[in-house]
């Protein structure tokens, strides 16, 4: 029988918040650093976040990505690991869960997201190729430029307008995408690459609505739509609360819904799965997926494994169960939204509407003084962890990276320092002392110089570059 959606106690008695729906059974202690330890530890990690060593963070909100706490099921699942090299009862288990939950015909496991974006790439990207979609994602573009193709953004205006308070900010601008259609010929399209939530544009959703003109316009030229459902299921909560006809819906529900409307999906389970590691790639199409089986073995493993241990799996299937419940994705982005909220309060410039997974401080404004070239995003990051042990990442000109053909900087327009909110890990205190650590960055903004860029890696520079103080 079909679970009514239940009221939290505050819809009930009107008188109180949303809680977590969970309780805590088993912490990690976290490490309190001096400002003259952090001095020294971010200067050695030239002022890139991602070089810090984990033990030397107090709040650590680098990412949402594998960081999330396993619920007591999830762990006993992993007890019930089969290790065995082929057909693994955790894959049968794995493939059941996304076959319910996500409705896609055809499953491949995959070590995590960016395994299954070299192989969708790979085998469906031509030299000369065009890509639209709904804003880039680093490790997506990547693969499609590494396949011979061009991405090319289609995403609606507003996206790149940080205060703006469209309540789908993520959607398809679909008059660009026909004019670009017209351009380069659908033949020269291979799919639509949307992503649900979009992760760079501030964790913004996509509506039920857009993808149905969505949809409608591929089916005309003959376009296949293949959704990056890392996030869906956060973007699902954006549709129940805003779309009409969706109120009684269940996360579930909708879920299924809007996936319906494409033709297959990557995923990083990393995120709405709950889980450590690991991911997966889905298809309708046998043909297509002959292809991926084939090509899975050559760079992640057999096809009943991809790159996961059984056990992982079985957490995985058991994660994607608990990642779409309705009270979870309601706590899990209230969350957000209440560090967000403060920070409103504040009138510290971030991107609004508060998105799904993370706050991201507009650095263009909070920092109006510096040039983009002095790495405002990635500054902003260094010092809330000076300030406060916070870390937090750049989502701007570094992240961006270069243009493959002229070798320029790409500027983007949004400048974005990223907090993403681990699921399940952090207490409302902890975001209290988030904010603070933002507000007191933000008092002392108008003395910060920004960085030099010293050393640059070729590819997704972001993870390794290095960077100097200007002084
Ligand atoms: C929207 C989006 N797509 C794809 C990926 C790549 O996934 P992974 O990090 O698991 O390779 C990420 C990871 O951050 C993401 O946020």
């Amino acid at each position: 029988m079909k679970r009514k959606k239940i009221k939290t106690m505050g819809e009930q008695f009107g008188r109180r918040s949303w809680a977590e729906p969970w309780k805590i059974k088993m912490v990690e202690p976290i490490k309190l650093t001096s400002r003259e330890e952090r001095e020294r530890t971010i200067k050695e990690a030239g002022y890139n976040t991602f070089l810090l060593r984990s033990e030397d963070v107090y709040i650590d909100l680098l990412t949402d990505s594998g960081t999330s706490a396993m619920s007591d099921r999830q762990w006993a699942g992993i007890m019930l690991g089969d290790e065995a090299y082929a057909g693994s009862r955790n894959f049968y288990h794995l493939e059941e869960a996304v076959r319910k939950y996500y409705g896609y015909k055809y499953v491949l496991p995959v070590h995590q997201g960016r395994g299954a974006e070299h192989l969708i790439s790979k085998t469906l990207i031509k030299p000369g190729h065009y890509i639209p979609g709904n804003m880039y994602f680093t490790t997506t573009r990547l693969h499609q430029e590494l396949a011979g193709g061009t991405f090319v953004d289609v995403i609606i205006d507003e996206a790149h307008d940080p205060p703006n308070l469209h309540p789908f900010k993520g959607n398809i601008d679909i008059n660009k995408l026909e004019a670009l259609i017209k351009r380069v010929g659908a033949e020269n399209i291979p799919f639509i690459s949307l992503a649900g939530t979009v992760n760079m544009a501030g964790g913004q959703p996509v509506s039920m609505a857009n993808l149905k003109a969505l949809r409608e316009l591929c089916n005309v030229y003959g376009i296949s739509i293949n959704l990056d459902a890392t996030r869906m299921a956060e973007n699902c909560f954006f549709i129940q609360e805003c779309e009409q006809g969706y109120q009684d819906k269940t996360i579930a529900e909708i879920l299924r819904e809007f996936c319906s409307y494409t033709d297959g999906a990557w995923m990083s389970s990393k995120k709405d799965h709950l889980v450590n590691i690991g991911g997966w790639l889905a298809v309708n199409d046998k043909e297509l997926f002959d292809k991926l089986c084939n090509l899975v073995v050559v760079y992640e493993g057999l096809h009943t494994y991809g790159g996961m241990a059984g056990r992982d799996m079985e957490a995985l299937a058991i994660g994607i169960s608990e990642g779409v419940q309705d009270d979870h994705i309601r706590s899990r982005i209230e969350q957000v939204r209440y560090l967000g909220n403060i920070l409103i309060n504040w009138n510290i410039p971030i991107v609004r509407p508060v998105g799904g997974h993370a706050i991201f401080l507009d650095a263009k404004s909070f920092y109006s003084h510096l040039p983009q070239d002095k790495f405002p995003a990635q500054t902003l990051a260094a010092e809330l962890y000076l300030d406060s042990g916070v870390r937090s990442m750049e989502r701007g000109i570094v992240s961006a990276g270069r243009d493959p053909e002229t070798g320029n900087h790409r500027y983007p327009a949004l400048e974005l320092t990223r907090l993403a909110i681990p699921r399940r890990v952090y207490t409302q205190a902890h975001m209290d002392v988030v904010s603070e650590a933002i507000r007191a960055v933000y008092k002392a903004r108008k003395e910060t110089k920004g960085l030099k860029m010293i050393y640059e890696p070729k590819y997704l520079r972001f993870f390794q570059a290095r960077f100097e103080k200007i002084t």
